[in-house]
């Protein structure tokens, strides 16, 4: 059979880690696929950089459009974040047929309802495992994993950035503003790194967590986001003090009043597991009926950790694209209509 065929919007990072990754483990990706999985063609504004990173194995070119345009196209990766051009190219996706992979928090936490609406509508999946937590298959974890449970809460350090930050004025007393240029640096932080300092990023990726819990429409609007910008050396060092350290939580729960959504620094006892991720690492607790407490732990940014979770996705549609499209199963794409609770 025909290896499926996938288009990379944007090849930089994580679009180098997919296409890389993809190369490395080609044989074991397909034999758990039960199919070829092919990037046949990337858009980047700078095609020679583009050509340098995949030579001749795949078609370069500079307008995503192109991509999404190609009629031998099964599923469109889009890598390039932000909202608006984003939004524009992955409704156009949609529209066209194809899959569509992402790994873009923001757009998901402002558009997902009306992308997974038009996904829904157009009957193609929208899978964005690498959009929460990088390599962390939490979002696999929530809808597959947990499907039995009634969630109960979910807690979590879900920005690696900010967590490299309170980590390394903590362990070499540095400044915040000197960490931040590292983490710039080692490629954890967003474009805007305001998003990750005020607790934006960690609000964006909460909120289609507690979608996926709860069966809630996207609601990033009503998240409660306090950043770490307040924090100073002080701070951490009378917590440590104290017996606590200070973590960037994203937390959202039942109450009863509807679903609670908030970012913010929290006080965390030092001995909890939660207390010692350290570094740019995520971790996510997740408090369930059936099988109470689980936590999951891993690299929540980087290249390869977050193409392991973009191929995960890509290995999930393959699978299910081609199946008899009668028996395929919609999970990867919220039900609109299934949705019950509204956040509060
Ligand atoms: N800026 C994000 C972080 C990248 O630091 O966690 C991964 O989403």
């Amino acid at each position: 059979m025909k290896p499926i065929q996938v288009g990379l919007l944007g090849l930089g990072n994580v679009g180098g880690g997919v296409y890389e990754v993809l190369r490395r483990n080609q044989e074991e990706i397909q034999r758990r696929a039960g199919r070829g999985i092919e990037v046949a063609m990337v858009s980047r504004r700078d095609v020679a950089k583009a050509r340098a990173m995949v030579g001749h194995t795949a078609q370069v070119v500079a307008d995503p459009r192109a991509v999404i345009a190609n009629p031998d196209i099964d599923i469109v990766v889009e890598l390039i974040g932000g909202y608006d051009l984003a939004r524009e190219l992955v409704l156009e996706a949609i529209a066209a047929g194809k899959h569509v992979v992402t790994a873009n928090k923001a757009l998901l936490a402002m558009h997902g309802t009306e992308i997974f609406a038009a996904a829904h509508a157009k009957g193609v999946m929208v899978a964005f495992e690498a959009a929460v937590a990088g390599g962390i298959p939490i979002i696999k974890a929530l809808r597959e994993g947990l499907t039995a449970n009634r969630i109960e809460w979910i807690a979590g350090i879900i920005n690696g950035t900010t967590n490299f930050i309170l980590s390394e004025m903590r362990d070499k007393g540095l400044d915040f503003g000197v960490v931040l240029k590292e983490a710039q640096r080692l490629g954890y932080a967003e474009a805007d790194p305001t998003f990750d300092i005020e607790g934006v990023d960690a609000a964006h990726k909460l909120t289609l967590m507690s979608s996926i819990a709860f069966g809630i429409p996207v609601q990033f609007g009503k998240a409660y986001t306090e950043g770490i910008t307040q924090l100073s050396s002080i701070d951490i060092r009378y917590a440590e003090q104290l017996g606590y350290r200070i973590k960037l939580l994203g937390v959202t729960k039942r109450t009863s009043a509807g679903i609670e959504l908030r970012v913010h620094p929290c006080l965390v006892p030092s001995k909890r597991l939660i207390a010692n991720v350290e570094g740019p690492m995520n971790a996510v607790l997740v408090q369930a009926d059936a099988v109470g407490t689980t936590l999951y732990y891993g690299k929540g940014a980087g290249s390869e950790p977050t193409a392991s979770a973009v191929i995960a996705d890509l290995v999930d549609i393959t699978r299910l694209h081609t199946a008899d499209p009668q028996n395929r199963v919609p999970h990867l794409a919220f039900q609109p209509d299934a949705m019950s609770d509204l956040a509060v």
